[in-house]
C-alpha cells in the first residue's frame, strides 16, 4: 500500500484556505492513505480560549471532518488530519481517521505541549487503533512522542503504522521516531508543518522534516525543513508484524514486564 505524507504551510485562521492548500498539495498523485498536520486547519498559535473555542469543530459533524471525508471519497482514500475539537464547552487537541464512508477513528491528545495545556483539555479517549482493511494504524499527535509509552501501547494494541501529526517546534522528535520504529519494529509517519505564526505576542517556528521510517529503521520518505510538499512511500504493512530482531530476538515477547514500573 502507498502511505502518503503532506507538509503544509497553514494560515491561521482560514479554514478554506488551508483545505485549498492541501487539495493543490495532493493534486493528482495517489495514495491509499494520506497524513496530514496536527491543526492542519485551523493553525496552532491561537490567541486565547476563546478565540480556540470558535475555531473549533464537532466530530463528526462539523465541516472540517466532512471535508476530509469528501477528501477521502473523491480519491478513494483514508486520511488521518489533526483538529480543534469541540465537545460541549470543552476542546480537545484531536485527530481523525477517516473513509469515503465516514470518520472511522478519533483520539484526542494525551500529552498537551507547553501553552497548549493552558488552551485544551486532556484527552479522555484510549489510545486508538483502527483496522482499514489493508492495515491497522494507531493514532498520536506530536508531543505523545516523548512519551514512549504511546508507540508501545499502540504497538500492543495491534498497530503496523503510527499516523503521527504534529505541529514540531523542537529538532529532536524526527530522530526520537527512528528509535519509536526500531523500539517497536512499526512504521513511523511523522508529517509536520511549516513556516512561522507570531500571534499572542510570540514568534513560532515549525521544523518540517516529515517522514515515514520503517520497522527496521530506515528513512523511507522525508521532506525538507522549509518547504511544503508531498511524499509517498510504497509499504508492506505485514513487515511489521514480524517482531523479530534475530532468530534469538522477539521485540515484544522478550519483554520483562514483572521487572518494569
Ligand atoms: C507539539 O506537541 N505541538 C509540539
Amino acid at each position: 500500500m502507498k502511505i502518503g505524507l503532506v507538509q503544509t504551510s497553514p494560515v491561521f485562521g482560514d479554514k478554506k484556505a488551508n483545505q485549498e492548500q492541501i487539495e493543490a498539495l495532493v493534486g493528482k498523485a495517489q495514495a491509499d492513505l494520506w497524513i496530514m498536520p496536527e491543526l492542519a486547519l485551523t493553525g496552532y498559535e491561537f490567541l486565547d480560549r476563546g478565540e480556540l473555542f470558535e475555531l473549533a469543530e464537532e466530530i463528526p459533524d462539523g465541516p472540517s471532518a466532512k471535508w476530509l471525508v469528501q477528501f477521502c471519497a473523491d480519491r478513494n482514500c483514508h486520511a488521518v488530519m489533526g483538529l480543534a475539537e469541540r465537545d460541549g464547552h470543552i476542546v480537545y487537541n484531536s485527530c481523525v481517521l477517516a473513509s469515503p464512508q465516514g470518520i472511522v477513528g478519533r483520539y484526542r491528545k494525551l500529552h498537551l505541549f507547553e501553552r497548549e495545556t493552558e488552551l485544551f483539555a486532556v484527552g479522555n479517549l484510549p489510545l486508538p487503533v483502527v483496522n482499514i482493511g489493508q492495515t491497522r494504524v494507531g493514532l498520536m499527535i506530536c508531543f505523545d512522542w516523548r512519551y514512549p509509552e504511546v508507540a508501545r501501547t499502540l504497538t500492543l494494541r495491534g498497530a503496523q503504522i503510527l499516523a503521527h501529526p504534529s505541529n514540531l517546534v523542537m529538532p529532536f522528535c524526527q530522530k526520537a521516531m527512528v528509535t519509536r520504529a526500531l523500539e517497536n519494529r512499526v512504521f513511523c509517519t511523522t508529517v509536520n508543518r511549516i513556516g512561522t505564526e507570531k500571534r499572542a505576542g510570540r514568534e513560532v517556528a515549525f521544523t518540517g522534516e516529515s517522514q515515514i521510517i520503517s520497522p527496521a529503521g530506515k528513512e523511507l520518505a522525508s521532506l525538507p525543513v522549509a518547504e511544503t510538499g508531498i511524499a509517498v512511500a510504497e509499504i508492506d504493512p505485514r513487515e511489521a508484524d514480524d517482531k523479530h530482531t534475530s532468530r534469538y530476538n522477539d521485540l515484544i515477547a522478550d519483554r520483562k514486564p514483572e521487572f518494569y514500573d
